[in-house]
Parts: structure tokens; sequence; C-alpha cells
């Protein structure tokens, strides 16, 4: 495998406009970056007892982790040994005591050898159960997240590819921090990599986020390379904290509940872990945050928020239900479709600029349409637009047909 990459100190635009935009760079992604690498499935409490499955798609692959009877986790192609047919939908549930092919019914233990095959011996005499075990996958497990790779035996180890992260002080499991009692979704109109490369770009933080995050501008600001993966700092104070001066002195004015040994801890503000998982710890709570590509020009951001009491922020109101800003109670989906009021007075009002970032990710997809789009420059800096570089590097390390 080669070597990762540094941060860029030339920062430059090297993915096309296609990447952005045609289906053929999409499903080219699908096949050889999504489906060659490491996917995030679900926490280790997600799947706590024997039977308790999560199943996911990663490119064109169908995968599922599964709790067996030991205790233990293991991960498997989502496909029937028979015909194939796809035995979980994707999603997280319980199989009970073994797993049940809806077409014919063959049937495998938990941990994923063929069990039984109804009327075995007529239809197949002589079967060598024993070498139709469902076809195995890998898993690693860090912090208690679970993520899984669709070969037995990956080029890219877990260890390799989670690489040394910096640690950060919340866990989601130990009890210590409660889960807001939904999980929420956002329907984007734009490319995962517009969506990616705005959340790494240290550069839009003190003018787009002027009214909500309040910058930091680029000298205070940084993004550290770790492998594939990107952890973001403030450095406003003179030394790398979690969450922007802004943020941290309107957040002391409330009642905003902190987590005691994660007060002044100088841990990353956001975890960008290649390519679709994002973690954001800060001394209030801690959220974890999957892309789904669905289209070159659709994404679905799904977010979970753990904190003390199991809501933080401006998440406090997020059990209301059909008041949430933006949701569309067909789909439950959030959409900017759906904000009733202007987004950017939304924003400047409550300090959402989630909603900010949505509205300029659609406003680069809408531009990326034009036959005039291109880029002139990247700013420079590894606190301003160096990391999309090191992003789209990263990128095409899987799509290979680069177009220069
Ligand atoms: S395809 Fe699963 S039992 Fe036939
Ligand atoms: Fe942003």
């Amino acid at each position: 495998m080669k070597p990762y990459h540094p941060m860029p100190t030339d920062a430059q635009q090297l993915l096309p406009v296609e990447a952005y935009t045609d289906q053929s760079w999409f499903d080219r992604e699908q096949s050889d970056l999504f489906g060659r690498g490491w996917s995030f499935v679900c926490l280790t409490s997600d799947i706590a007892a024997p039977g308790d499955y999560a199943a996911i798609r990663a490119g064109r692959h169908s995968l599922v982790v599964m709790r067996t009877r030991d205790g233990s986790i293991t991960a498997f192609h989502n496909l029937c040994r028979h015909r194939g047919t796809e035995l979980f939908e994707p999603g997280r549930g319980s199989t009970g005591n073994m797993v049940v092919c809806p077409y014919h019914r063959w049937t495998y233990d938990l941990d994923g050898g063929l069990r039984g095959v109804p009327d075995q011996a007529n239809c197949f005499p002589g079967l060598d159960k024993s070498s139709l075990a469902l076809k195995p996958a890998t898993h690693g497990i860090h912090k208690d997240m679970i993520f899984v790779h669709p070969s037995p035996d990956p080029a890219e180890t877990f260890e390799t590819w989670i690489a040394d992260l910096p640690n950060w002080p919340h866990s989601f499991c130990d009890g210590s921090l409660k889960e807001s009692p939904r999980e929420l979704v956002y329907e984007m109109n734009c490319n995962w990599k517009v969506f990616y490369e705005n959340a790494i770009d240290g550069y839009h933080l003190a003018y787009l986020h002027e009214n909500t995050l309040g910058g930091p501008p680029v000298e205070q600001n940084v993004w550290d390379a770790h492998g594939r993966h990107l952890a973001w700092y403030s450095t406003q104070t003179g030394r790398k904290t979690a969450t922007p001066t802004f943020i941290t002195e309107a957040l002391s004015q409330t009642d905003t509940p902190t987590i005691p040994n994660a007060v002044g801890g100088a841990f990353p503000g956001v975890i960008m872990l290649f390519p679709t998982t994002i973690l954001t710890p800060s001394p209030y709570s801690i959220s974890l945050s999957i892309l789904e590509p669905l289209a070159p020009d659709l994404t679905l951001l799904r977010v979970r928020l753990w904190s003390p009491n199991g809501g933080a922020g401006r998440y406090q109101s997020l059990d209301s239900g059909p008041d949430l800003p933006g949701l569309d109670p067909d789909d439950g989906r959030i959409k900017l479709s759906k904000m009733d009021r202007p987004i950017l007075e939304y924003a400047r009002e409550t300090g959402d600029f989630q909603m900010e970032d949505m509205w300029i990710c659609e406003k680069m997809q809408r531009a990326l349409a034009s036959p005039a789009y291109e880029v002139s420059q990247l700013a420079n800096g590894a606190g301003a637009e160096a990391p999309l570089t090191f992003f789209q590097r990263n990128v095409l390390d899987f799509v290979e047909d680069r177009v220069s």
C-alpha cells in the first residue's frame, strides 16, 4: 500500500468538475472507493445481545455485522449462499437465534455457518454444508465504533486505516452520556464531496459562519492529517482546543451542562474519518454523523448526538418533532426546501450553522452544473483550504482514472 499523504503545502483543486456531477464518477466511487474501504456500521451498544445485527450498503456491497452467541462480533456479506438473496434489510434489528433466508428458508448460525436446508435429501443430495457459510467480511472496532470492510483480507488493514487518531475523552457506550432521542437526517441536494470539502474548509468559518460559529480565522485554526483522516482544532487560545472561543463564550452564558472530563481538554473539535464518518466532540456533547451518497447531487447526513442530559445547546428541542425547522413530515428528513423562513436569518438567531453549510453546499452544487464553472485557486494553509487537496488526493487513491 502507498504511504499516506502529508498535508499539502500547495493547495490546489485536483478533482475535475465531473467528480461532483457525473453518474459515471458516482458509480466509480461506489465500486472503487466505498466498495474497497472501511465503512462505519454501528456502535457496539447498538448490537448488544446475541442475534442483534446491523446491515449496511458499502458501495455495491451489502454487509452485516452480527453479535454472536458467545458475545463476539462478526461480519459477513448479507447474501444467502443458495441463490444470493439479501438476508437483512439495511438497518438494525434482532434475528433471534439464527439467520433465516426469506426466499427458500436456508438457515445459518449467528456466526454465519450454514445450519439447515429445506428438502435437502431430495433437492441437494450430497450437499457439503460446511463449505457454504456466509461469505466473511472484516470488522474493526475503535472506541465503541464498528467499521466493516468487504474483503476478508483487506489490503489496508483496520489498524493501518484507523491510523494514529488523536484521542477524545467522550464515550458512547459506558452510560456516562445519554443519546438524544432521535437521529437527525438531513437531505442535501449536493454531492457528498461538496459537503465533505465544506466541512474541512477552514477558510469559510469566519465568513459564512460569522454570526454562528464566529470563525476562527485561518491562522487560528488547523487541520492535522492522521492517515487518511483529518482532525480540526481551534488555536485561538494559543493551544489546540475543541471549540472556537465564540462558542465557548456563548455557551458559558447558558446553563448547557458540560462533560467534566472534556472541559479544557486538548482534543479535536471535528474528526473526519475518511470517507464518510464525522465525529464532533466538545465539552458539551459528541455527535456522530454519517454521509450517505445517494446520487451525484443527493446526499443524506445522519446525525446522532450524546450529551449529559440527552440534548445540548441548539439540540435541546430535538424531541419536539414537527416543530423541528425544515422537517419534512412525509419522510422525516430535514430539507432547506421545507424551511419557512430565510435560512441565514434562522441561523443567525439559533446558531444553527449546519443550515448555513447546507445552504452553501446546495449553492455550490447548482454552480457546478454551469459550463462556466471553474475553481481559480484554493487558499493555502492547513487552517484554510489545503485540507481539500489532502482529501482529494485520498479520493484519487481509490478512484484511479485521474482526469488531469
Ligand atoms: S436464496 Fe436464500 S434460501 Fe434460496
Ligand atoms: Fe461550515
